[in-house]
């Protein structure tokens, strides 16, 4: 039998990156401050928590990042000049954004990679698991959740990114769980590349809507060149981990330009036969890039209940 593995509470956001493929944009603004819509990109990243049951959010921040702080805080001025002004609705959408979730912070000085900025939150998680969420990644699931599926949402609407590796997690008995998704083959070398097989689900699971998606992974290769690529399938941003991965990192040497990757951490779940991928039902947009940002600005926005039949229409008279 499967042990019974350690309940997902927290979730570390990394948001201490430079974002140098952003500028000038992200000199002094954090890049995850961007708004796509209405929203901050950071935002849609929370909401993923929430919606996925996460209790406690842990920020990874650097300098320049304290829009982020400020925008989780309470802001009781900006509410009571609202309400007086009889603008309850906007009250609330500013009171509501962090939903329960507690908050922490804790810093990364210098930005030495996403591995070394997710074992900068080691203190803070401690020994259980823990999801990992690049900011800069909106995760549109389509995926329809299933009867034993318990996160928060409506029953029939799309099981949020976290919340089905949260399930792989527990389903495994505390293994790392991953996303990842096709990609075209130009463009493997931006991506960690996973090499895996079809797994059966360990224990449990028997209606999870992620069974027959379920890999084992073997192998990861950071950013190949196509004809070393292991397959396609490339790790999309979103992570659940356990906590081991906290002393493979802390053992893990810098590589290029002084980094430590998230991906050689990784590599050793793998190697212990303790991290699985799903392929990600849904829309990945990779909004921390130019195209990805405007892709996911037109995506979301014809989507809007409010704009979207505008924009539609508007898009459809653009003479190009
Ligand atoms: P990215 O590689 O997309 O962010 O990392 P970046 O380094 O800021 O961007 P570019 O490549 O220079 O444009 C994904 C997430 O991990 C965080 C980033 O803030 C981003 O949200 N990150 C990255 C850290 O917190 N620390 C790091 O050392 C690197």
């Amino acid at each position: 039998m499967t042990p019974k593995a350690k309940r997902v509470r927290k979730a570390v956001l990394p948001v201490a990156g430079l974002g140098t493929r952003f500028l000038p944009a992200t000199k002094a603004i954090p890049k995850e401050m961007l708004t796509v819509v209405d929203k901050p990109l950071i935002q849609y990243a929370v909401e993923e928590c929430i919606a996925s049951g996460i209790e406690h959010v842990i920020f990874v921040t650097g300098r320049r990042k304290s829009a982020i702080e400020d925008h989780f805080d309470l802001a009781p001025e900006l509410e009571s000049f609202l309400e007086e002004r009889g603008k309850s609705e906007s009250a609330r959408t500013v009171r509501e954004i962090g939903g329960d979730l507690q908050f922490s912070y804790t810093r990364q000085s210098v930005a030495l990679g996403l591995g070394h900025a997710v074992l900068c939150a080691a203190e803070l998680v401690g020994d259980e698991p823990f999801a990992v969420l690049l900011g800069d990644v909106i995760m549109a699931s389509n995926a329809p959740s299933c009867a034993t599926s318990a996160h928060t949402e409506a029953p029939n609407s799309p099981i949020p990114a976290t919340r089905e590796l949260i399930e792989i997690c527990d389903a495994t008995g505390g293994a790392g769980a991953i996303h990842v998704e096709q990609v075209p083959r130009e463009r493997l070398h931006f991506y960690g590349i996973i090499d895996a097989q079809p797994a059966e689900v360990p224990g449990g699971g028997e209606n999870a809507i992620w069974r027959d998606r379920l890999l084992r992974v073997k192998d990861l290769v950071e950013k190949p060149s196509a004809d070393k690529a292991p397959s396609d399938l490339g790790i999309t941003g979103r992570y659940v981990l356990p906590p081991e991965i906290f002393d493979y990192l802390a053992e893990t040497k810098p590589g290029a330009g002084g980094e430590i990757q998230l991906t050689d951490g990784l590599c050793r779940l793998a190697t212990d036969g303790k991290l699985y991928a799903t392929v990600f039902q849904g829309r990945t947009h990779d909004a921390g890039d130019k195209l990805g940002f405007l892709q996911a600005t037109v995506e979301i926005g014809l989507k809007d209940p409010k704009l979207g039949n505008q924009f539609r229409e508007y898009l459809r008279k653009l003479k190009l």
